[in-house]
């Protein structure tokens, strides 16, 4: 079984937040200011391979071929230390991952990433955890891939903010949320596929510690989840659609405060902006929302994805534009060994 052969392999799909994750109240455990709620792409898996090798004194890291170097492989090996603490084990891993986001793209890769580790870790490893604990576990090595484990609209619980380290690490976790049959998708405009200025955590450091916008966001924030909570259970995709505009654009309006500011959006950023709101004045339903990057994602119909692709490659001629739509949760691959 997975659970003895040292070896395990896993896939994961990326997720975009609608209402985001911005702010951390503890930066060891992960564990956020606000709760977010993303949709899981059926784009850009991430598949990670995971064998223990006794013989190793230390974990290889590859990516797409390549090995991991520096902070990056620092970052995957402190996560695997986690893994080995409960697992009693000292083993080293030999970790491949094949990453299919356009490298560079600021296209959340980090979550796909350490979802599809996370699941691969721990059935290497011997973990016999479930979903909600294999989401608390990969929130451990980026906060949004918690969401990623979940396929759909997946919510992830802050947890009470008073509770001692045990308790509010056991109530972080993602969970799918009810959503109404319909067909939503999101067209992704990478406008810039160059590597961000500023790192999401030191941004988010450099908010939370600056910004004087920062808690009415965050307060904000909280009832934009609850409101859009209530537009999914409806399938009401233009309350969806606002509510996740203007909690990205406040979320960057924080950033945009602090001090020194970080600023993520460019000028193709805005051109695709007003192209979004020239579809909405033609009566097109689109709304918008960019993450730690230039990029844009439009949530639309399904139906309307071709016009939303046209007019957006309309406005940023250099953008590659892709089509997704709600995708599954990181799974084990059930390979020959
Ligand atoms: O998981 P991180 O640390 O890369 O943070 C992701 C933050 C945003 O993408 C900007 C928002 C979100 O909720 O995904």
């Amino acid at each position: 079984t997975a659970a003895t052969a040292g070896r395990a392999a896993a896939v994961a799909h990326p997720n975009i937040a609608l209402i985001k994750y911005w702010g951390k109240r503890d930066e060891h455990l992960v564990l956020p200011r606000t709760d977010s709620l993303s949709m899981t792409l059926d784009l850009f898996p991430t598949t990670t391979r995971v064998v223990l090798d006794p013989a190793a004194e230390q974990d290889t890291v590859t990516l797409n071929g390549l090995p991991l170097t520096g902070e990056a492989q620092r970052r995957v090996a402190a996560f695997l230390d986690l893994v080995r603490r409960r697992a009693g084990s000292s083993r080293r891993a030999v970790v491949h991952t094949e990453n299919t986001v356009p490298t560079g793209a600021g296209l959340a890769s980090s979550a796909s990433g350490f979802a599809a580790l996370a699941v691969a870790a721990a059935a290497a490893y011997g973990l016999g955890l479930d979903a909600t604990a294999l989401s608390r576990l990969a929130r451990r090595g980026s906060g949004s891939a918690a969401r990623s484990l979940f396929g759909g609209f997946v919510q992830w619980h802050a947890g009470p903010s008073s509770a001692p380290p045990t308790e509010a690490d056991l109530a972080s976790y993602a969970e799918p949320v009810p959503v109404a049959a319909f067909e939503p998708a999101l067209v992704i405009a990478v406008v810039n596929a160059g590597p961000k200025a500023v790192s999401s955590r030191a941004a988010m450091r450099r908010t939370v510690d600056t910004s004087p916008l920062y808690q009415p966001w965050a307060r904000s924030s909280e009832r934009d989840l609850a409101e859009m909570r209530a537009a999914l259970r409806r399938g009401d995709l233009d309350a969806a659609g606002e509510i996740a505009e203007r909690n990205a654009l406040g979320m960057h309006a924080t950033m945009l405060a602090a001090r020194p500011a970080v600023r993520y959006l460019a000028p193709a950023t805005l051109t695709v902006l007003d192209a979004v709101i020239g579809l909405r004045q033609e009566g097109v339903p689109a709304y918008a929302t960019m993450d730690a990057g230039p990029n844009v994602k439009v949530l639309c119909h399904r139906t309307d994805a071709g016009r939303v692709a046209d007019a957006v490659r309309g406005a940023a001629p250099d953008a590659a534009v892709h089509t997704a739509g709600p995708g599954t949760g990181a799974r084990l691959l059930d390979e020959a060994r």
